[in-house]
């Protein structure tokens, strides 16, 4: 049983804005992408690094990856939306890896993973059945809007926090049974443990820190720089 890592890189950023795709924006001098690798290649138990991009993607040759090719394999099979992307990916993975061998797939936006957040995953779900992620418990208090408030939103409720969890990734699962998964799923969803449970399983939750926060709107850059500073300080 092995450990592969895949990183789905075809987005385009839109929330984002600025017209780069947010995986190549510069963070502390390297494309964002490449603090998300480089955690998973500090990873002994790691084999190999997929990277799927967008069949367009046009700035990935724009960057020298000069001594990863040992552990990297870049795939240009992304598409039209995360889920598709990932399964596109897995299928391309399949002369690599068996079955029940471990796929953790991490968001080209996650920048500040720390080593021994992933280095717990793997340690809390390598002999799980099912698998898992990392997450972090909610702190704040929820609050529903209603709808059709304009003027500006208003609260319709206060959703009770208690049990809700933010899901973060790497998330880890087997290939097969991710493929199997995520062919069932809708493209509508947002991460593989959703794909997972659609099945009736239930994911397991390692407890994450929230310094592993997606990189998604302009504000997250000057926070995830100063966190990816801290974590290669
Ligand atoms: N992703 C992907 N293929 C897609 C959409 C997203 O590989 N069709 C990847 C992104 O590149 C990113 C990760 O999934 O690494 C998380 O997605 P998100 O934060 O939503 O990134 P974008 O889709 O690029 O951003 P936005 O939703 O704001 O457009
Ligand atoms: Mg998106």
């Amino acid at each position: 049983m092995k450990f592969y890592a895949l990183i789905p890189a075809a987005g385009s950023g839109s929330r984002m804005g600025g017209g780069i795709e947010k995986q190549y924006l510069p963070l502390n001098d390297v494309p964002m992408i490449a603090h998300a690798m480089m955690v998973l290649a500090r990873e002994p138990r790691i084999e190999k690094l997929f990277v799927v991009l967008s069949p367009t993607d046009k700035r990935w040759n724009n960057y020298e990856w000069r001594g990863w090719e040992e552990r990297l394999q870049v795939l240009r099979c992304g598409g039209a939306t995360r889920a598709e992307t990932v399964l596109n990916g897995l299928r391309a993975m399949a002369n690599v890896c068996d079955a029940d061998d471990w796929v953790l797939v991490h968001d080209a936006a996650r920048p500040c993973l720390a080593d021994e957040m992933l280095g717990k995953l793997i340690d809390d779900v390598a002999d799980d059945p099912v698998g898992g992620l990392l997450a972090v418990p909610v702190a704040d208090t929820l609050k529903r809007a209603a709808a059709d408030t304009s003027p500006g939103a208003r609260v319709e409720a206060t959703v009770p926090r208690a049990g809700l969890w933010q899901a973060q990734t790497p998330q880890m699962f087997r290939h097969g049974a991710l493929i199997e998964a995520l062919r069932a799923a809708g493209s509508d969803i947002t991460d593989e443990a959703s794909a997972i449970e659609q099945l009736g399983l239930q994911p397991l939750l390692v407890e994450s820190d929230r310094r592993n926060m997606k990189v998604t709107w302009p504000q997250d850059m000057e926070l995830a720089g100063l966190i990816v500073g801290q974590l290669n300080a």
